[in-house]
Formats: structure tokens, C-alpha cells, sequence
């Protein structure tokens, strides 16, 4: 808005934006409020922030400037080629006055609004590159000073990043904790407290020579044996974590192992990331899922080793189901009950489902569902 404006007013520009940043507790808000500051503190008329996924595709891409209408026109998001994957594998910015006419350029969609001036910076979450933050269209063209704003603007978005990402790790921990805190009080304070006032009253009983009282305070101390079994009992049962019956990597493998007995296919399974706390319908969603691309894999593939990689991050569980099979043509295969209910569950559970595959290259499933 304001190019012109002294040094410091753009600072404050910076810091207000920065920290409607910071405040952020939820990854979508955080995008956007990047974007918007970017645009803010630039006086750029389009900005996005786009999300790189483990291989380095764009996996979420928030923006700003372009209407629905527009945006529904161009149709797909960006993929990440050109000038926007240029920034991510050099994980350095780049200030443009014509992004068109970079080398790498690969041109726009049809509908798409005219662009010139462009100013790319990498957002990194700790030491990894966790998405790159775009502005175009100011009309002065950006400057050095530009680049160093939304530059600081980048570190405080990625640092905010691993804030909320370790804030929903840690409450989903603390689901686990406070159950064993809790527990561990009952048994510390409470339960010991009872069993010495049950010992009193059995002493002060001994003690009195009047049957009446003797007999009501070992009524009493009859009902504090059962109160005690049922705290034990209570203890018990918070002790097991929510999904005890459900252990999500111990079912996975019980599913690999009854599915992949009986093949000289070797299945590898690995696990990444925190499995407290998912909940039961998740946990159904991720055993479905791997069951029919493993099963595919086992009666389609023909492969000598399939691998499955299970990852539970801070808010999405990821499945991957890799063979070196004999792959298929996806526009030719009937598509059979197993990949049209894989593509209705993770719609439904609002995840993603990607298949990679081309005859005599193998197969990889990735989907996600989110927790
Ligand atoms: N991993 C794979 N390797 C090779 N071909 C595959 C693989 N996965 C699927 N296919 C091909 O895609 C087709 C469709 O798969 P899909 O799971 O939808 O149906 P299906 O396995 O044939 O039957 P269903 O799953 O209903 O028992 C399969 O018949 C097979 O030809
Ligand atoms: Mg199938």
C-alpha cells in the first residue's frame, strides 16, 4: 500500500502483520493471514502461500486476489512447475519484474489474470522448507527493501507454523497424560487415605466393648473395602489409553500378516510419528484403506517386495503402499470395487487418495486422512 511511505511505517507494517501471524492456533488462518500481510506490507495485488508436500509437490495453496468466479474458471491449482518449483528446489527468493519472461517460466491457464512483477520467498518450519510465499502485480515493481520485509515476514509465518504443529502434538499427548496423572492421584491420595481410615475403624471396633458401635464400624469399614475395589477398578480403566482396544500399528500388523501369509511377496511396514490419541473412526478409515491397496498389491502386482509406510503427523494420518509390481494403466483398468471405495472413503473422511502407476513401473498408493 504504501511503497512510498518512510521505513519506519512500513516496519510497523510489518510487526502488525507479523503479529496477526503469530496469534494464529490454526494452520488455514495462519496461511491466509501470511498472504494477507505479505500483500500488506508489498502492496502486491495477488498473493498465495503454497504448502509443499514431502516430494516437493504443492499440497495446499492459499491465496488472495482472485474471485471464486476467476478462480473456478482457471480450474486447477498451480502444480508447482515453473518459476513456483524454482524457488523450492533453490530454497532461495527471487525478485521479478516479468515472471513471464524467466526461463523457466512455463506460462499461465487460460483466465488467468495477467502477471508481471513477482516476488517469491521460501518459508521454512525449522530446517525444513515448508512452503513458498508468492506476491505479484505491484505496480512500481517490488525492491530489495520488499524483499527483506516479507523475508522476515516468512520466518515469523514458519516459526508459527512449528508452534501450532507442536501445540497439537502436545494436546494430543496430554489426552494420554492427564488420564495417567489423574489416575496416579487417585491411587496416591485417595486410595491410601481410605485404606488407613478402614484400618482405623477396624482398630477403634477392636477397641470398644459395645457390640451396636462395633458392628456399624465394620459396616463402615466394609463399604470403604468396596469404595476402594471400585477406585481400583476406575484406575484400571483410565490407565488404558483411549484406544487400548484399538492400537492402530498392532491391528496394521495383525492385517499384514493374516493378508500376506500366504504369498512369498515380502511385506515391509514401517511406522512414523505419534499413534496416541486417533480415534476409532480413523483408525477404521487407515486399516480400510491399507487393506485394499495391500490387497491389490498381493493379487495384482505380481511384486517382489511391497512396502507400507503408515505416518501419523500432527493432523493428517499418511498411508503409502508401494510395490515393484507390474503397475497399470489407470484410464484402461476397470476400476473394481477396491479403488472406487479407496477414492469414496478418503473423500469422505476428507483426505486424498493418489495413485502412481504405469504398466512395468509398479504401484504407489498415498492417501491421507486427516485426524
Ligand atoms: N497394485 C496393483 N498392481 C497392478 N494392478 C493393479 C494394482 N492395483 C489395482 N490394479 C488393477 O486395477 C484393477 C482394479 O482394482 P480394484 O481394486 O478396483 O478392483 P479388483 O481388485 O479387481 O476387485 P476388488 O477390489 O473389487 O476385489 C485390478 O483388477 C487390477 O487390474
Ligand atoms: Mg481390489
Amino acid at each position: 500500500m504504501n511503497d512510498g511511505a518512510p521505513r519506519g511505517e512500513r516496519l510497523g507494517d510489518l510487526v502488525r502483520g507479523a503479529a496477526t501471524v503469530a496469534s494464529q492456533t490454526d494452520l488455514e488462518d495462519l496461511l491466509e493471514a501470511t498472504v494477507v500481510a505479505g500483500m500488506e506490507v508489498t502492496g502486491a495485488s495477488y498473493g498465495a502461500l503454497g504448502v509443499l508436500g514431502e516430494h516437493g509437490n504443492l499440497i495446499q495453496f492459499s491465496y488472495r486476489g482472485i474471485d471464486d468466479e476467476t478462480a473456478n474458471k482457471i480450474g486447477a491449482l498451480p502444480q508447482g512447475h515453473g518459476v513456483l518449483g524454482l524457488i523450492s528446489r533453490e530454497g532461495k527468493s527471487y525478485l521479478l519484474d516479468n515472471i513471464a519472461a524467466h526461463p523457466d517460466a512455463v506460462g499461465f491457464p487460460d483466465h488467468h489474470p495477467h502477471m508481471d512483477t513477482f516476488l517469491g520467498v521460501p518459508v521454512r518450519a525449522g530446517d525444513r522448507l515448508f512452503g513458498n510465499l508468492y506476491l505479484t502485480n505491484k505496480p512500481e515493481g517490488f525492491t530489495e527493501l520488499d524483499q527483506s520485509l516479507v523475508e522476515a515476514l516468512a520466518e515469523i509465518a514458519g516459526s508459527a507454523v512449528l508452534s501450532i504443529r507442536l501445540q497439537s502434538r502436545l494436546r494430543r499427548l496430554a489426552v494420554v497424560e492427564d488420564r495417567e496423572r489423574i489416575a496416579r492421584d487417585i491411587h496416591d491420595a485417595i486410595i491410601q487415605e481410605l485404606f488407613a481410615m478402614g484400618l482405623e475403624l477396624q482398630a477403634t471396633a477392636q477397641r470398644s466393648d459395645d457390640a451396636e458401635i462395633q458392628a456399624t464400624l465394620r459396616d463402615h469399614a466394609e463399604r470403604l473395602d468396596r469404595t476402594i475395589q471400585s477406585l481400583r477398578q476406575l484406575i484400571f480403566d483410565l490407565r488404558r489409553p483411549p484406544t487400548e482396544q484399538r492400537d492402530l500399528r498392532a491391528e496394521i500388523d495383525d492385517l499384514v500378516t493374516r493378508l500376506g501369509s500366504a504369498r512369498r511377496t515380502k511385506v515391509q511396514v514401517t511406522y512414523n510419528g505419534i499413534f496416541a490419541g486417533i480415534t476409532e473412526s480413523t483408525i477404521d478409515d487407515v486399516l480400510q484403506l491399507v487393506r485394499e491397496a495391500l490387497s491389490n498389491a498381493l493379487r495384482h502386482s505380481g511384486a517382489e517386495t511391497i512396502s507400507v509406510a503408515i505416518s501419523a503427523g500432527d493432523d493428517t494420518v499418511g498411508i503409502e503402499v508401494r510395490d515393484d509390481g507390474r503397475g497399470f494403466d489407470l484410464a484402461v483398468e476397470e476400476p473394481g470395487l477396491g479403488l472406487s471405495s479407496m477414492g469414496s472413503r478418503t473423500d469422505r473422511a476428507g483426505g486424498t487418495l493418489r495413485i502412481a502407476t504405469a504398466p512395468g513401473e509398479g504401484t504407489v498408493v498415498t492417501m491421507t486422512v486427516p485426524l
